[in-house]
């Protein structure tokens, strides 16, 4: 019921319908913010409105999102979606988490994530606006699935910023990062003008539902820019495996041949995985080029492979992961079989 608490502010009861918990969440608290408090979980990644991880139905009650959300566009908005990192409640809520598949003992066992301090090693630049950043556990190794990401604190701020893993999974005592350098961007300033190596950065993770499938289907892979990063750590993974023989086709949608990095991984992966397809597409070629052409979609729609019975894996800008999402559906690709993570900013969460 809602209540007030000491201090004069609202407080609303949350109930999780799956479990038939309830817990408190003041005014101008998240529901996110509140569960975790509370010590049960709800399933999150970025906590900003991109990644979609913690999506679920508001059965009863209200609440007031903030800004318009990429990652919950207004048709599932009004089926009565909502993200709990950006949900503030206005009155008691119930809440159906399905879609979180959660169990019980995950659920009453709270957040198990806990922030763990990186050494920077390195800042490499790959291109005019593409760093790679290696970051070392200097105590206990990390797991993660090969897609997953992390938010890195920025040094200095009080927020953090998601990046997604690049390299494979058996480096558990290391973290490899492809940052795109946004005008502005607080912690690309960071890593441009301030990064030292032997720097302490906070990473809290890994989170997210990206990871390659099992399934006998072949596999079509589309990156744009720094997007190329998670797709990386997949092929990796799979080459590390030598688990398949699945065919690969994988797209990297760049401006100019300035913007093409990790052409040498490839190549080394394309020796490991010779099932392994690699068609880097230009907007901007250079005289002589006689590679694919425009953008990434265009190499998609004018490649002579029929992709209905492929597994998709997106990753980049939110304006290409939508565009190769729908051009893949349109033809034929079933829409449970593409796997994508919009690279959303932080500091600029685009309108749907
Ligand atoms: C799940 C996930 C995984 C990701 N993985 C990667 C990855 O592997 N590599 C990668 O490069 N990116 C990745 N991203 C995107 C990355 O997290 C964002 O680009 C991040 O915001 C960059 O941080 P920044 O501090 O440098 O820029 P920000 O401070 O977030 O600023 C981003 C841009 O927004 C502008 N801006 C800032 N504040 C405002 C404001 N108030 N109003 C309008 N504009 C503003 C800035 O000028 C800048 O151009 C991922 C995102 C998600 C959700
Ligand atoms: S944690 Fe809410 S959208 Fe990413």
């Amino acid at each position: 019921m809602c209540d007030t608490r000491g201090d004069g502010r609202l407080v609303y009861d949350i109930t999780v319908e799956q479990f038939g918990h309830t817990f408190d969440c003041a005014e101008n608290e998240t529901i996110l913010s509140a569960a975790l408090r509370n010590r049960v979980f709800l399933r999150y990644g970025c906590q900003h409105g991109g990644c979609g991880a913690c999506k679920v139905r508001l059965v009863d009650g209200d609440v007031e999102l903030t800004a318009s959300s990429y990652a919950l566009p207004p048709r599932e908005r009004d089926a009565g979606a909502i993200l709990v990192c950006q949900s503030y409640p206005v009155e008691d809520c119930v809440i159906d988490v399905a879609e979180m598949q959660l169990g019980a003992e995950e659920f009453f066992r709270g957040d198990g994530a806990v922030a763990r301090a990186t050494v920077l090693e390195s800042v490499e630049s790959l291109t005019p606006n593409v760093r790679r950043v290696v970051l070392r556990h200097p105590d206990r190794p990390m797991a993660f699935v090969a897609g997953q990401f992390v938010n890195v604190t920025v040094p200095g701020h009080a927020v953090a910023r998601s990046y997604s893993m690049a390299n494979g999974s058996a480096d558990t005592d290391r973290i490899e990062l492809i940052c795109k350098m946004m005008p502005g961007g607080l912690f690309s300033r960071y890593v441009d003008e301030q990064a030292r190596p032997g720097d302490e950065l906070i990473v809290n993770g890994p989170y997210g539902l990206m990871a390659i499938r099992l399934s006998h289907r072949d596999i079509v892979m589309v990156a744009g820019g720094a997007g190329l990063a998670p797709l990386l750590a997949m092929l990796t993974d799979l080459a590390d495996k030598r688990s398949t023989n699945r065919g690969v086709t994988l797209f990297f949608g760049a401006r100019s041949t300035a913007d093409l990095y990790a052409l040498a991984e490839i190549a080394a992966l394309q020796d490991q995985l010779p099932a392994l397809t690699f068609v880097p597409v230009l907007q901007a070629p250079p005289p002589g080029w006689t590679g694919a052409v425009g953008v990434v979609t265009d190499a998609l729609a004018a490649h002579s492979t029929v992709w209905s019975s492929h597994d998709a894996y997106l990753c980049g800008p939110p304006g290409m992961v939508d565009a190769a999402r729908d051009l893949l559906v349109d033809r034929g690709v079933r829409p449970q079989n593409v796997y994508a993570d919009a690279f959303v900013c932080t500091g600029e969460t685009p309108a749907p």
